[in-house]
This record gives structure tokens, C-alpha cells and sequence, in this order.
């Protein structure tokens, strides 16, 4: 009797005796076996990790994992620590400058790259105002999952806009250029074309007062037998922004630059320009925009982008666009010889790049 509980308890003391805690830096080969000792033997056992992500048997991910093998069917553990102590590395790295209001994604040119392959955050550390001229200090910073930090820092310069530089603020034709919220009012007309641009986050919507012009001009055309419908209104700065791209992939830049506005400078944004019934030349020649052509000004509208004009508006012929400008649309009319908001204002249309 004595002799057999002597005998159970031995047993139960016939543990393996092998490493229980296992710590790797990223970048290091995964063991698959363990050797481990039982009666003053060594043996060795296939590991079976899980939830092991492994790239030619390395490991790229810090954590904390855990790998099981077998002895005489019982199951013992082994931990493993992956370690991750090195920083990412952030490339690139340039001081930046733009003009007011310009778009800017100050991460595009930036490369991050990290010893582990989990996600690396980057982000930007400090404020700046890309609609006020001024030098901005800013941080790159990246971190890895196991917290190694690396920054980097640059300077953002804002450049004052030249044509609002010094006493500049008045056109050639003497009109007060006023910059409100990022948005240019010459002579208090508001103004988008290639030269003048607009907040990315400009988004009023059509605006009532071009809405309820239109509408009575609209009315006023069917009772003359002609029937007009927007076929493009508001557009916001990601709408033209896919748009205008869509249109350098398909025709290229310089032919884009012809008649689609880059984002930011389009006429679409300002919610005061629409287009009517065809995007097509000939609808200059037709009932529909031969009435536009001589009667849009008196409900406010111009013809924005005139025939024979290409060179000072920036745009060819577009006798479908409407810009609502009010009480100056007679004037501009002109008798039918339309004079263009630039040449009234004595402003340019023509992109600094
Ligand atoms: N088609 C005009 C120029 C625009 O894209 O706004
Ligand atoms: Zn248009």
C-alpha cells in the first residue's frame, strides 16, 4: 500500500523541464521545435504556435504569443514575447510652401517605413492656417504599435497671395480686391476663376438669389416657347476635383485646363453659376441659346464664358454657363458684345503653375 502511493506521487513530479518564456526581436526566426528534459533526458517536440503571422518563418508583429506542445499527451505552454524597440523611420521630410487658400496634403510626399509590419500611424503634431500667410513649425510624428516614436519636424510657409501683396489690393481697372473667409470680392462681385481660387470647404449650395432669378427668367423664356432646365448646379470642391481628374485621364492637362475648371477655381463652387439645357457648341445656334444669349441679362446672368474671349476668360465658348451676377449683367451684356467680368475688372484668369 505504502509502496504504490510513493509511486503515484513520482509520476505526477515527471514534468518536462524546458523554456517556458521565449523573447524575439521583429525580424527574428520563429523556433518550431523545443528541446525540453525528462529523466535526465533531452528530447525534442514540434511547437505549434497560435494566431502566428509569420513571413518566411519571421516574425514582423510585436506581441505576445503563445506556441503548445505535447509530452506523453499532455499539453504544456510556452510563451513568446516579440519585441519591438526601434522607431519607425519617416522620409521626405521637406519644409513646405504654398499660397493662401492653396490645397495642400502635407502627408503625400511623406514615406514611412518600420522594422515591424504592423500599422504605423502618422500623424501631424502643431496648427497652421493654410488661408493666412505666416511660417508654421510642425511635427511629423510615427509610432508603431509597441509605442517607439519618431518625429520629424518641417516648416509649412504661407505665402501671401502677390496679387494681394503690398498695395496690390486694387486691380488694374482699380477695383478693391478683398479676400473674406479665403474667398476673393472684386469690386464686391465674388470671384473663381483660374487666378482667384476658394476654400475647399466653400459649400453654399445654389444660392437663392441665382435660384429665384432663374426661376423667373425660366418662366418668362416658356411663355416665349423655350424651355430651359439646369443640368448642373452646385458643385462642390471633391465634385470637380473627380471631375477635372477624370478629364486629364481622358484628354490630358493642357486640354483639361481648356474648358474644365482645376478644383478650387471653378464657377460651380461659388453657387451663383449653373449650366443650362447642353453642354454642347451648338446650342449656341439653337432657339433655347440664342434667347439665353439676349435675354439671360436681364434677370441677372451672364454669359461667363464668351466666344472669342477663350484667352482672357481662360475657357473656351460655353454657351450653356450661367453666372448670376445681379444689376451688373446689363452692363456686361453690352448690347450682345459681351464684356467678360476680367476685362470689366481688369483681373487675369491664368494659373500660377
Ligand atoms: N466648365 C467650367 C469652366 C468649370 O469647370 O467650372
Ligand atoms: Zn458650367
Amino acid at each position: 500500500m505504502i509502496v504504490g502511493m510513493i509511486w503515484i506521487v513520482n509520476e505526477k513530479t515527471k514534468e518536462p523541464t524546458y523554456q517556458k518564456e521565449i523573447k524575439l526581436t521583429i525580424g527574428e526566426k520563429v523556433p518550431t521545435n523545443i528541446t525540453y528534459q525528462l529523466d535526465q533526458k533531452t528530447n525534442t517536440q514540434t511547437l505549434k504556435w497560435e494566431k502566428l503571422e509569420l513571413e518566411k518563418e519571421k516574425i514582423y508583429h510585436a506581441g505576445t504569443y503563445q506556441g503548445i506542445f505535447k509530452v506523453n499527451k499532455k499539453t504544456y505552454k510556452v510563451k513568446l514575447i516579440v519585441i519591438d524597440n526601434i522607431e519607425p523611420t519617416i522620409e521626405n521630410v521637406k519644409n513646405i510652401e504654398i499660397y493662401e487658400n492653396e490645397e495642400i496634403d502635407l502627408l503625400k510626399e511623406i514615406k514611412v517605413t518600420d522594422n515591424s509590419h504592423d500599422k504605423i500611424t502618422i500623424e501631424i503634431k502643431g496648427e497652421y492656417d493654410v488661408h493666412k500667410a505666416g511660417k508654421y513649425t510642425l511635427t511629423y510624428e510615427a509610432k508603431d504599435k509597441s509605442g517607439n516614436k519618431k518625429t520629424e519636424s518641417f516648416n509649412l510657409i504661407v505665402k501671401e497671395n502677390s496679387k494681394n501683396q503690398g498695395n496690390q489690393n486694387k486691380t488694374s481697372k482699380g477695383y478693391s480686391i478683398e479676400v473674406k473667409n479665403g474667398i476673393y470680392y472684386i469690386g464686391n462681385i465674388l470671384i473663381a476663376n483660374k487666378t482667384y481660387t476658394l476654400p475647399s470647404n466653400y459649400a453654399p449650395g445654389l444660392l437663392p438669389e441665382l435660384t429665384t432669378a432663374f426661376e423667373q427668367l425660366k418662366q418668362k423664356a416658356a411663355e416665349d416657347g423655350i424651355e430651359l432646365k439646369i443640368i448642373s448646379g452646385f458643385r462642390s470642391y471633391s465634385t470637380q476635383n473627380r471631375l477635372y481628374n477624370n478629364y486629364v485621364a481622358r484628354d490630358g492637362k493642357k486640354e483639361a485646363d481648356t474648358y474644365s475648371a482645376r478644383p478650387g477655381h471653378s464657377e460651380h463652387q461659388t453657387g451663383l453659376a449653373i449650366d443650362v439645357n447642353s453642354l454642347l457648341f451648338s446650342f449656341g445656334e439653337t432657339k433655347e441659346g440664342k434667347w439665353l444669349q439676349n435675354n439671360a441679362y436681364k434677370y441677372g446672368f451672364i454669359i461667363r464664358y464668351p466666344k472669342g474671349k477663350e484667352n482672357i476668360t481662360g475657357y473656351q465658348y460655353e454657351p450653356w454657363h450661367l453666372r448670376y451676377v445681379g444689376d451688373l449683367a446689363p452692363q456686361l451684356y453690352n448690347g450682345g458684345n459681351w464684356i467678360t467680368l476680367e476685362e470689366y475688372l481688369g483681373i487675369t484668369s491664368e494659373y500660377s503653375n
